[in-house]
């Protein structure tokens, strides 16, 4: 398993563990810690409603064109800004931390 924190509005960091086995993304470890996460295409990178800042990571995987598409049409994206369903949780990810956006 991997450590993901999700940065709270308050500045705390909750800990989520999350197996590497499953094929999970990081999307649906969100959704089963009962984030409210609306995440509508199911991560087929066309919904950004599974919309993440990552502020902290050792390593990120390369934008995929879909993703890097989507994102550009989201106003509010930043240079952090990723679609939380296109990170496959892996040991490249352990102990990143994320803040999920307003719209998610
Ligand atoms: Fe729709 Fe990620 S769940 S873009």
């Amino acid at each position: 398993t991997i450590t993901i924190y999700v940065a709270q509005e308050n500045g705390e960091r909750i800990a989520l563990e999350a197996p590497t086995d499953m094929g999970l993304s990081v999307m649906e470890v969100l959704k089963a810690n009962e984030y409210d996460i609306q995440a509508l295409c199911g991560g087929m990178a066309i919904c950004a409603t599974c919309h993440v800042e990552v502020l902290e990571s050792e390593a990120l995987p390369e934008q995929s064109d879909d993703e890097a598409y989507m994102l550009e049409s989201l106003p509010h994206a930043t240079q952090q800004s990723r679609l939380s369903c296109q990170l496959r949780v892996n040991e490249e990810l352990d102990g990143i931390v994320l803040r999920i956006m307003p719209e998610a």
